[in-house]
C-alpha cells in the first residue's frame, strides 16, 4: 500500500455509517466525518480484504493468494489511504493506515515501537495545530481506532501480541479481531477467545468496549452487550459473492464441504464488528480518542516538560497558557489597531469638516459679492429712471396708457 491523496470510492452496498439516528452526536454530519482506522497484524491475515468488505468498496488491494503469509520483512512501514466514501449525503473521509512488516520479523521485539512512534508523532501533529492563533483549519489525522489481527493459531496470544497491545492500550482505541475466524472450527472459536480474553485481563489490557450502562434505552443496553460478548471478534472477510446451498448468492467463501457467510451471525462476528465499528460507535470511539487517550497524552506530554523545566519555562511550554497569552497579546494588538483606525477616521472626519466650511465660506463671499454687484446694477437703473422721468429731460416720456373702456365700442352687425 502506498501513500496518496484522498480517491472518491464508490460503495456497492450500504454499509452503515450515514445510520445518524443510532450514532450519538450529529454534530459530523453535517461537516462530513474523518474516521482514521489502523490496521495490524502480520501478513497475509486478510487485513485488506476485511477492509474491501467492511466498506463495501476497494479501499485497497488485496492479494488473491496466499503468497504472503509467512513473509520475512526488514521492519515495519507505516503507510495510509484516503477514501471519500458517501452514503445517503453523509460523507466519510476514511483513513486506512497499514502497518506492513509487524510481526513479519525474525525477531519481533519491537515491533510496537514504530507504530506508537506513529501514533504519537499524530497526536503531537494535532497539538502543535491547537497552540496556532488560527485554529479554524486543523486536520485531524488521530488514529480513532486500530484493528487487531490475531492469528487464528487457537492457543492464546502470543508475545508480539501481548507487547503490541501492552505499549499501545493507552494511545488508541484496540480492537482485537480473531484473523480469518473460518479457518478454526465454531467450538475452537470459543476456547479461543476466552484465552484471549484471559491474557488481556492479566497483561492489564484495555480494549476499547461499547458500553450499555448509560443508556436508559434497554434495546440499546441489550444490543452493546451483545456486542460486547463477541469480543475479541472472530471475523471473516471476502470480496466475492458466492452461491449458497439453497442457490442465494452471498458474500462469502466456498469450501468443498459448504459456504462461509460473511453476513451470517451465526458463522462469524463480522455483522457485530461493523455494527460496532460503523454504526453505533464511529462516534463514541472519536470521542474516545479526543477526550481520553489524546487528553491523557497530552497531559502527560506535559508533565513531563514540567518535571524536567522550572515553572517559569513550564508555563512557556503549556499549550494551554500560551495560547491563552497569544489570545491576550493578539487582542493588544487588535485594541491597539482599532484605537489608531479611530484616530485616523477623525482625523479625516476634521478635515473634511475643515474643507466644507472653507467652501461654505467661500460660498457665503460669493453670495455677498454677488449680490453687491446686482444691487449697484439696480441703483443704476434707478438713476437713469429718475433722469429719464425728470421735466425738461431730452426724451418725453412714454404716452399714458390707453384706457379701452372709454373708447365707443364698434358693434358688429346682428345675424338676427
Ligand atoms: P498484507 O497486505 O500482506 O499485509 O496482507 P493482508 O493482511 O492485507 O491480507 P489480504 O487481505 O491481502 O489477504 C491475504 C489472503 O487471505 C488472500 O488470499 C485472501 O483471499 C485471504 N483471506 C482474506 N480474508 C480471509 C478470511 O477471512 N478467511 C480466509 N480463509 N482467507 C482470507
Amino acid at each position: 500500500m502506498h501513500n496518496q491523496g484522498a480517491v472518491k470510492k464508490k460503495m456497492n452496498g450500504y454499509v452503515g455509517f450515514s445510520n445518524f439516528p443510532n450514532q450519538e452526536h450529529r454534530r459530523s454530519i453535517k461537516r462530513g466525518f474523518n474516521f482514521t482506522l489502523m490496521v495490524v497484524g502480520e501478513s497475509g491475515l486478510g487485513k485488506s480484504t476485511l477492509i474491501n468488505t467492511l466498506f463495501e468498496s476497494k479501499v485497497y488491494p488485496t492479494k488473491e493468494t496466499e503468497e504472503s503469509v509467512g513473509t520475512v520483512r526488514a521492519g515495519v512501514e507505516i503507510t495510509s489511504v484516503s477514501a471519500d466514501i458517501q452514503e445517503n449525503g453523509v460523507k466519510l473521509r476514511l483513513n486506512v493506515v497499514d502497518t506492513p512488516g509487524f510481526g513479519d520479523s525474525i525477531n519481533n521485539e519491537d515491533a510496537w515501537r514504530p507504530i506508537l512512534e506513529n501514533i504519537e508523532s499524530r497526536f503531537d501533529a494535532y497539538l502543535a495545530q491547537e497552540n496556532r492563533v488560527n485554529r479554524s483549519k486543523i486536520v485531524d489525522n488521530r488514529v480513532n481506532a486500530v484493528l487487531y489481527f490475531i492469528r487464528p493459531t487457537g492457543h492464546g496470544l502470543r508475545a508480539v501480541d501481548i507487547e503490541f497491545m501492552k505499549h499501545l492500550h493507552t494511545r488508541v482505541n484496540l480492537i482485537p479481531v480473531i484473523a480469518k475466524a473460518d479457518t478454526l472450527a465454531g467450538r475452537e472459536v470459543e476456547g479461543f477467545k476466552a484465552r484471549i480474553l484471559a491474557d488481556i485481563n492479566y497483561h492489564g489490557i484495555q480494549i476499547f468496549r461499547p458500553v450499555s450502562d448509560q443508556f436508559d434505552d434497554p434495546e440499546t443496553v441489550a444490543d452493546n452487550k451483545a456486542i460486547g460478548a463477541r469480543i475479541p471478534f472472530a471475523v471473516v472477510g471476502s470480496e466475492r459473492v458466492v452461491a449458497r446451498a439453497d442457490g442465494a448468492a452471498v458474500r462469502g467463501r466456498q469450501y468443498p464441504w459448504g459456504t462461509v457467510e460473511v453476513e451470517n451471525e451465526a458463522h462469524n462476528d463480522f455483522v457485530s464488528l461493523r455494527q460496532m465499528l460503523l454504526r453505533t460507535h464511529m462516534e463514541e470511539l472519536r470521542d474516545a480518542t479526543d477526550v481520553a487517550l489524546y487528553e491523557a497524552y497530552r497531559t502527560q506530554k506535559l508533565l513531563a516538560l514540567g518535571h524536567v523545566q522550572d515553572n517559569a519555562v513550564f508555563r512557556e511550554f503549556n499549550p494551554r497558557a500560551a495560547a491563552e497569552e497569544e489570545e491576550r497579546v493578539h487582542g493588544a494588538k487588535m485594541q491597539k489597531l482599532e484605537a489608531e483606525m479611530a484616530a485616523v477616521f477623525r482625523q479625516k472626519v476634521h478635515e473634511k469638516e475643515g474643507k466644507l466650511k472653507l467652501s461654505e465660506e467661500e460660498l457665503h463671499a460669493r453670495h455677498q459679492q454677488m449680490k453687491a454687484v446686482l444691487e449697484k446694477q439696480r441703483h443704476e437703473l434707478e438713476d437713469r429712471r429718475m433722469r429719464l422721468a425728470a421735466p425738461g429731460s431730452a426724451s418725453a416720456p412714454p404716452p399714458p396708457p390707453v384706457d379701452h373702456a372709454e373708447q365707443p365700442v364698434q358693434r358688429m352687425p346682428s345675424k338676427d
